[in-house]
This record gives structure tokens, sequence and C-alpha cells, in this order.
């Protein structure tokens, strides 16, 4: 590609995602499993729902949808369905919402789910997000963000628990793997009663298990420290499955899917959030920072001249 071409996409992509008024988010489902998810879409009492409440997402399918400001709830992904073609009415292996539809109509997820959470903010707020397994897990799920200002890290799980569950927690074959909580409904676990504050419910070796394979995720309720993250005016991708480009399977802290931050795992060049950039980058910016550089001066030199424009009319 012609390389003028490319720093007018770089100078396009830049003004449109600093400039762009907020509306809400666009929140965009992508799986990457190699079977078909059906994800269920809960919006919190008080908010709209969006466009769907529940539909299938083929292997290598997308779907978008725009939340509005203000809206907050939950997205998840329900494995093994079977809807009758007849009647529509079917169930899922796991996360099933219960309605015997592919909408979920205002039902929530059937404990395991791995959940993302989001509340998005207005003009004057900024977004939170977070990836929980407090309900359990039942398949690997990441939230990136895009386009946004502040911390705006990617979260979520890439590690495949179900491989890991202990005995105890697992459901069926390892389809699915519970939280302590819910499997055996102790106040310690669950952080109900005498345990219901931060200061009284701590970690357990279960929570702690979660915590280990998925470093962003809610291992427990009170786990906000290390697990919600917040970001303005951004969109998000939700991708079941990412790839994770260590071949082995996750029992240590993913190496992959994300910098913390600090950008000790990537290479320093690329925006935060990622360390896989999106194919609908330009190479440029995921690998060649001569070029980069140059492309971030003319996108000065554009932005400045634009404003002595404005000012001289
Ligand atoms: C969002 O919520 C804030 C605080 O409650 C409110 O001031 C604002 O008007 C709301 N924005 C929209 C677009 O509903
Ligand atoms: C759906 O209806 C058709 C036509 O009535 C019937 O032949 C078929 O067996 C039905 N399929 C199921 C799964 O019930
Ligand atoms: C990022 O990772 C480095 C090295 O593993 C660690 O020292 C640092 O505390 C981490 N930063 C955050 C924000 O997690």
């Amino acid at each position: 590609m012609n390389p003028l071409l490319l720093c007018f996409s770089y100078i396009t992509l830049t003004l449109f995602s600093n400039f762009r008024p907020i509306s809400g988010a666009a929140i965009t489902f992508i799986n990457k499993c190699d079977y078909t998810v059906w994800p269920g879409i809960l919006a919190n009492a008080g908010t709209s729902q969006l466009d769907s409440t529940g539909f299938e997402l083929p292997k290598s399918g997308s779907r978008s949808f725009q939340a509005p400001p203000n809206w907050s709830g939950r997205f998840w992904g329900r494995t093994g369905c079977t809807f009758d073609p007849n009647t529509s009415q079917g169930t899922c292996l796991t996360a099933d919402c219960g309605s015997n539809q592919i909408e979920c109509n205002g039902l929530n997820a059937i404990p395991p789910a791995t959940l993302a959470e989001f509340t998005i903010g207005s003009g004057a707020t900024q977004d939170y997000y977070d990836v929980s397994l407090v309900d359990g897990y039942n398949l690997p799920m990441i939230v990136e963000p895009s386009g946004g200002s502040g911390n705006c890290l990617a979260t979520g799980c890439v590690a495949d628990i179900n491989g890991q569950c202990p005995n105890e927690l697992r459901v069926g074959s390892g389809d699915a793997c519970k939280s302590a909580c819910e499997a055996f409904g102790n106040p310690e676990y669950c952080c109900s009663g005498a345990y219901g504050s931060p200061d009284t419910c701590k970690p357990s070796i279960y929570s702690e298990m979660f915590k280990s394979a998925c470093p962003r995720s809610y291992s427990y309720a009170y786990d906000d420290a290390t697990s919600t993250f917040t970001c303005s005016g951004a969109d998000y991708t939700i991708t079941f499955c990412p790839p994770s480009t260590s071949q082995k399977r996750d029992t240590s802290p993913p190496t992959t899917g994300w910098t913390n931050g600090s950008g000790s795992t990537g290479s320093g060049e690329e925006p935060t959030g990622f360390n896989t950039p999106p194919s609908w980058l330009p190479d440029f910016l995921a690998g060649d920072s001569i070029r980069v550089l140059s492309c971030s001066v003319l996108t000065s030199t554009f932005i400045a001249s634009a404003i002595s424009i404005m000012l001289f009319i």
C-alpha cells in the first residue's frame, strides 16, 4: 500500500478516535471458538434492552450492538445449545438462561458462566467493565476497548479453566467450572452473612485457582482492586476463545492478549490494551516505529494547521 495513503488513514483514525462524540458504546462480539456460541445479553433494571437478548454466533462470526449512554448490563456465551427448528424451543449445555428460546428475554445466565459486566458512561462519567468468574466459568472470553481515553486495559480470561477445574467444581465432563460459592454454598465462599464485607471475605484456595489462571478477572465478590477497569468514550470487542500465542495450555498467568499498563509484555510501541494488534490496523502501527513517528509528526502538523486555519477564519 502507498505509504502516503497509510499515513492518511492513520491521521483519519487518530482524529476519529480523539474527537468522536461520546454517544454510548458499540459492543462487538467475535467468536473465535471452534464451535458455535449463543451470546446472552441482560440489561440491568432501569436500562433499555439492546437489539437482542440472545442470538446465535457461528464460529468466526461477529455481531455489533450499540449501547446507549448510562447503559449497564452483562454479556455471556451459552454453549452446546440445541433449538428445535420447528418450535424454536431448546436449551443449552452451559450458561443457559432458562428462557427455553434463543432470546433470553430478561433472564440471567444460570451459573457457571463467564460474565462480561459493563456500565457505560455518559459525557461526564467513564465506562466501567470487568470479566467475572464469581458465578463460575464456562468459556474463555476477553473484553478489549478501542478508541477510548484513560487506562483502557483489556481484561478477561484467556485460560481454559475447564481443563484445570478441580473435580469438586467440575460440571459434566469438563463443560464448565463452578465457583466455590455455588458448589458448597458456605458464607465464606459466597461473601454472605458474617463474611459480607471486604474485610471479612478473603480469597479461598478456590478463588485463588481462578485468579492465578485469569489474573484480571473477578475471582470472588470483593476482588475489585485488580478486576475493575475504566475507560472513556471507547467501543468494546468481546471475543470468545481469544487466541493465545503461547501454544501450551494456560497454567500460568497469560502472557498474551494484553499489556498490563507498564507495557512490560509488549514492545512498548503499540496502543495500550492489547499485544496482538487487530488485523484492521495498518502494519506500521504494529511494528515500524520510524514510520509511526513520522506519521505522528505529520498528524500533529495536520492538526496544528487545522487549528490555525480555524483561528484565521
Ligand atoms: C446519565 O446519567 C447521568 C447521572 O445520572 C445523568 O446526569 C445524564 O443525564 C444521563 N445521560 C443520559 C444520556 O441519559
Ligand atoms: C419439523 O417439522 C417437519 C414438518 O412437519 C417434520 O418433518 C420434522 O420432523 C420436524 N422436525 C423436528 C425436529 O421436530
Ligand atoms: C506489570 O508487569 C510487571 C512485570 O510482570 C510488574 O512488575 C508490574 O507490577 C505489572 N503492572 C501492573 C499494573 O500490573
